[in-house]
Parts: structure tokens; sequence; C-alpha cells
């Protein structure tokens, strides 16, 4: 039964002790999070597992990326542990290693030598990842003089990548990449979309026009169902309501919006506001159920009236986080996530590039 997992994880934590650490990112279910030492967004977890260097494991209640970037930046000897294997992100495998490649030998064919500077000291075009891709493509982008970014940093990472470069090649999420360069006051005529369908002839550079950000034509499934109309309908119902969403929605969701911001804009923003506010909020449906029920003094729904979780979020059940930390008891590590010595160097470049750029 749910009473007997939980008294089990209780239990093989209480064993363990400080030799593992379970990080939970905000989209868990309430019955995953009420066992995480550490709860967060993908930022504040990356530099969660940076601060227990002490722990053998750390055993990430995240999508497969997380798990990822915290073998990045924990030590050799320790393991990360993603409680069920089949937790990845469809936005994630929508940039796959050898399209970016190619991508980026059609630009050199546009931009000419990608590592040559010019007057102002600045290459063509520098990549930028979000967060939420492999750890290959990080390492692409730390090869090629790229950085890392997360929602909660894209315009701090952008300005760093526009006082490099002419341009940015921005991967995987279209929307994160276009709403943050538009904020920034980049135009959308110069924000063309990477379209591999379409690929580029090596002579066409008007195609890309002026290009200063190139975006990827990835997204997130769950955030690119909230719509405006789904706003209307809430301004109607709930007379000053304030609507908050995540910049992974559509750039004219995140226009109707009165806010946009990461999971920790989201929920600070919830915390800071006067008793008896009203709140619409367009991320996953787990994190604003867990915020409606822990500020009772506030109105809080989703957006969306039809439940949208996250599915791939949704696949670490309390039993896999049962099994990971009793086998951890037992002296087994399993389910562990490890990159590669040649793509760990080059991604931990591009991963140190996002934590020492300062907003
Ligand atoms: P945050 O960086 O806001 O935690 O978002 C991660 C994510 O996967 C959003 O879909
Ligand atoms: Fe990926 Fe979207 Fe799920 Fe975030 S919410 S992990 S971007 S599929």
């Amino acid at each position: 039964s749910a009473d007997e997992l939980h008294a089990r994880i209780r239990a093989a934590k209480a064993t363990l002790g400080d030799r593992a650490v379970v990080l939970g990112h905000f989209y868990q279910r309430d019955e995953v999070i009420e066992h995480a030492d550490f709860v967060g967004d993908s930022f504040q977890l990356a530099n969660a597992a940076l601060t227990r260097p002490d722990a053998e494991a750390i055993v990430f209640c995240g999508v497969h990326f997380m798990a990822e970037t915290a073998d990045l930046l924990s030590t050799p000897e320790q393991a990360v542990i993603l409680p069920n294997l089949a937790a990845g992100c469809s936005m994630a495998d929508m940039a796959d290693e050898s399209s970016v490649e190619e991508c980026w030998e059609q630009l050199a064919e546009v931009y000419g030598d990608l590592s040559a500077t010019d007057a102002d000291g600045k290459v063509p075009v520098i990549p930028v990842t979000y967060m939420n891709s492999s750890a290959a493509l990080k390492g692409f982008v730390g090869r090629h003089g790229g950085i890392v970014c997360t929602s909660s940093n894209a315009e701090t990472v952008l300005e760093w990548a526009f006082e490099r470069g002419q341009r940015v090649l921005f991967f995987p999420d279209q929307h994160l990449g276009r709403n943050t360069a538009k904020a920034m006051g980049v135009p959308l005529e110069q924000m063309p979309m990477w379209n591999p369908r379409k690929a580029l002839g090596g002579s066409t550079a008007g195609e890309l026009g002026d290009a200063r950000v190139i975006l990827w034509h990835g997204f997130c499934s769950v955030h690119r169902r909230f719509t405006v109309d789904q706003i209307a309908q809430a301004r109607i119902d709930h007379p000053g309501v304030q609507v908050i969403v995540h910049p992974e929605c559509p750039m004219p969701v995140v226009d109707a919006a009165d806010a946009a911001g990461s999971t920790d804009f989201i929920v600070k923003a919830i915390q800071a506001a006067p008793a008896g506010s009203t709140f619409a909020i367009g991320t996953e449906i787990n994190l604003v159920q867990r915020l409606a029920a822990e500020y009772p003094q506030h109105t809080i729904f989703c957006l969306d009236p039809v439940v949208c979780p996250c599915s791939t979020m949704y696949r670490i059940h309390p039993g896999y986080l049962a099994w990971v930390l009793e086998e951890l008891v037992a002296g087994r590590v399993v389910n562990r996530i490890t990159v590669a010595d040649d793509v760990a160097e080059p991604a931990r470049v591009a991963l140190e590039r996002m934590l020492a750029a300062k907003p």
C-alpha cells in the first residue's frame, strides 16, 4: 500500500543518513516531494548537487537531463541515481547532436569560419542550449564557445552570449528562446526558426536575414497546451486574477499573462502575495495543485482546466524511489546515470560558464 511504501522510503533514508541525498523537482508528485531533501527548479537542483559532495549517492527525482547535469557537477566518486530510467523529457529529445552538428555546418556555409572574430572580437554565432537537453549537446556548446541556460537565467545568459557573438543559435526550446529575446528587445524578424526539413543551401544567407537569435524548433508538450483563450476566460471568471506562466509557453500566452518565469519564480510570486490573492498558473499540474494546498489563503488554479501533468516526470513513482534507496542500503547502486568523460569535459565548461554568468 501507499503507507507501506512511504514507511519503506523513510526507513531506508534513516539507515542511509547523510550517505544519500534526495533531490525533487517542483513537478514531482507530492508522494515523492515529501521525501526530498531539496526541492527546487532545475537551476536550484543543479546547485544543490554541488552542496553535498559528502553524499555517496544523489537520488534525482526529476528527468534524465537533470540527473546527467548532477553527474557533471558532482564528484567522480558520487553516484547519481534516476529512480526510473524511462523518465526523459520529450523537449530535450527534440534536439539530437547530429541534427545540431548539421545545422552548425550549414551556418558555417552562411557565415564563414564560426571561430573567427570580427573587429569587436565577436564570433558569428554562439550556441546556447537550454538545460533541458542531453549532456552531449551541453558538450557541443562547450566545444563551440557556448553556454547553458535555465528558465531562471535565460536573459543573463543571452546577454553573456551577445557580448561574445554577433548572434545566437538557441536550442531546443523555441518558446523560451523567443520569449527571452523578445523581452530583451530583439525584433521578431530577427528570430528566424531553423527548419531542418527546409535546410538552407550554401548561398542562401538571405533566408536567415538579419538574424540575432536562430531558434530551434523544439517545444514542451505540456506548456504548449496553454492558450490566450484560457487567459481571457480566467480574467472573466476571476476579476483581478494574476496570470503567471512558464516561459516555455508560446509567445502570445506569455504576452497575455501578467508575468512569466521559472517554476521558482512562480513559487516566490505566490509566497510574496497578500492573503486573498487569486492566481491562474500556466505550468505543470503537480506544482500548481501543491501550491494551492500549501497556500489556502489564496485562490490558485491551473489555466488549463484539463489536467496536464508532465508524463515523464510522473514516471518517478514512489515505488522506484523505495527500490533505489533499499538497493543502496544493501550496498548496490542501481539506475546510475554517468556521462562519458569525453562529453563531460566540454559539457562542464558550458555549465560552469552558466554558473559564473552573473545577472
Ligand atoms: P524549471 O527550470 O523552471 O525548473 O523548468 C524545468 C522544466 O522542465 C520546465 O518544463
Ligand atoms: Fe520536459 Fe516539458 Fe516535462 Fe519540463 S514539463 S520535463 S520541458 S516535457
